[in-house]
């Protein structure tokens, strides 16, 4: 049985009652898809109890109309949750996540200023805060996140460390669709025929050619691009596809290995 809490202090007194449990951790924004379940199901092979949250997080928007258009799907998320033998769901209210109004943030002043923090200003303070508020409620011994998000990844793990939380981060692959195209809730708005060149994002990516190559070919396809990088042992890269940001990274020897 999966058990709903939005009360944080309603949490806080569960929580009490798991101190003998390994708890496994999944936050989510929801629109819970494919990639968040196996998330779900790692979590649920390898701690006693599988909490995943769902809080779509306002301060690491950059545009207030996105955070308004991220889809908000929270019956059917609720389904394919308990499908996935999640034991507690939270949903959290802003005004219990931020009773500080946000005066109180985690920075990381190195690793966020680069790709995604560069073209995303604030993101990865929000991102931060947020997560650090949620491990500190949830106090998991391990906490599970896509390497879709492979920079965000890697900032959770280092500021966890930083501030001693006592917290595995586990990072898991990306879960593609059978186009290639990663996972994403924000998939949901493409038109179809965007996503039908969607695809294409995912194919270049890992294409085994120059960054500038890539580039220059995903913009004939009509993609706005905002980086290609090859950092951390990656290839990453963010685009635009009509009104949909979409980012997406592989590992360098698979790009080597020019990999189809
Ligand atoms: O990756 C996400 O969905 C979000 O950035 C996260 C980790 C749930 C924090 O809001």
């Amino acid at each position: 049985m999966m058990n709903i809490v939005t009360e944080v202090s309603a949490w806080r007194t569960i929580r009490k009652t798991l101190s003998h449990k390994s708890i496994g951790f999944v936050p989510t924004m929801g629109h819970v898809h494919e990639g968040h379940l196996s998330l779900c199901r790692r979590s649920h092979v390898e701690n006693d109890v599988t909490v995943v949250s769902v809080f779509v997080n306002p301060t690491q928007f950059n545009q207030a109309s996105d955070f308004d258009a991220y889809p908000r799907t929270v019956e059917t998320d609720q389904a394919a949750l308990r499908e996935a033998r999640v034991d507690y769901l939270i949903l959290p209210e802003v005004k219990d996540m931020y009773p500080d109004a946000y005066q109180v943030q985690v920075v990381e002043t190195a690793l966020s200023e680069s790709l995604e923090g560069k073209c995303r200003p604030g993101h990865f303070n929000g991102m931060l805060t947020v997560v650090m508020k949620l491990l500190n409620l949830v106090q998991p011994a391990r906490a599970y996140f896509g390497k879709k998000d492979y920079q965000q990844y890697l900032l959770v793990r280092k500021v966890a460390q930083a501030l001693l939380m006592d917290v595995t981060i586990v990072g898991c692959e990306t879960v593609r669709a059978d186009d290639g195209l990663a996972l994403s809730s924000r998939n949901a708005r493409l038109t179809p025929k965007a996503r039908e060149r969607a695809s294409q994002w995912a194919r270049l990516l890992k294409s085994g050619q120059s960054p500038a190559w890539i580039t220059t070919q995903l913009i004939d396809l009509g993609f706005e691009v905002e980086y290609i990088a090859d950092q951390w042992g990656r290839r990453l890269g963010a685009v635009w596809l009509d009104d949909v940001r979409l980012i997406d990274n592989v590992p360098l020897e698979m790009v080597s290995r020019g990999e189809q």
